[in-house]
């Protein structure tokens, strides 16, 4: 690979991870402040929904925070076991708040073309990362890669969506509709990019080759 490629997808790598590990620290301020003075607009869920709310603000980040370790090839190689338990965690974490997720989705403030984009990316988000499991059960490895960097991608939303948030709110936009199109904003992007990056790659290539050559 060309060293300038090599250095802008290292720096892509680390700036994705520093964003990653931030967004889910700062993810917790709702244990010290409490939800309703962290995050006001989720408020409502604590009346008749706060399992889901609190499986999905409490579970996510730790999906988000292991997901940079994963794609770590040095740590993957020299430490086995450990990328197998934090691959377990990392599913298990999304399994969680995925559903939770996927149940917050229909309580939304912004409306229903919101609901509509979170919920997709819920269910999408559970689809990819349970396939990227079972091909790591099956021992095809280049599929399980492909797999979860589409699973990683949608994760990511989580801080593509802060950032657009961000955005949005030093733009002074109508808040209701900058948050009804960033629900989808957040994670179509990450999932076409990835896409490219995969055709890009050739990492494809490996889906038509027999299983022993991958
Ligand atoms: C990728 C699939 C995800 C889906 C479908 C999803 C869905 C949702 C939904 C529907 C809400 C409530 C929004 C509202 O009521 O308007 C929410 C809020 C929240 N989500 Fe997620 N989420 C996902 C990923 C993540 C990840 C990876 C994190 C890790 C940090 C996360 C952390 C949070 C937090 C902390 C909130 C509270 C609001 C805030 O801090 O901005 N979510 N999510």
């Amino acid at each position: 690979m060309h060293p300038s490629i090599l250095s802008a997808r290292r720096t892509a790598f680390w700036g994705a991870t520093v964003s990653a590990l931030a967004v889910a620290l700062i993810s917790y301020r709702f244990l010290p402040l409490g939800v309703e003075v962290a995050m006001d607009f989720l408020a409502h869920n604590l009346d008749g929904n706060a399992i889901p709310l609190y499986a999905h603000i409490g579970v996510a980040p730790i999906a988000l925070a292991l997901m940079p370790f994963q794609f770590m090839g040095r740590l993957r190689a020299g430490r086995p076991a450990l990328h197998r338990w934090m691959g377990r965690a990392y599913a298990a974490a999304i399994l969680v708040s995925g559903l939770a997720g996927f149940q917050l989705a229909f309580h939304s403030t912004a409306g229903s073309v919101a609901s509509a984009g979170f919920a997709c990316l819920a269910v999408l988000w559970l689809a990819t990362t349970a396939q990227g499991v079972i091909y790591a059960v099956r021992r095809r490895f280049a599929l399980h890669r492909i797999w979860m960097l589409r699973s990683a991608s949608l994760t990511f939303a989580a801080v593509t969506l802060r950032i657009y948030l961000g955005t949005a709110l030093a733009l002074d936009w109508d808040f209701s509709i900058a948050y009804t199109v960033i629900a989808w904003l957040c994670w179509v992007p990450n999932a076409l990019a990835i896409e490219i990056y995969l055709r890009v790659s050739g990492a494809l290539d490996c889906i038509s080759r027999p299983v022993a050559a991958e």
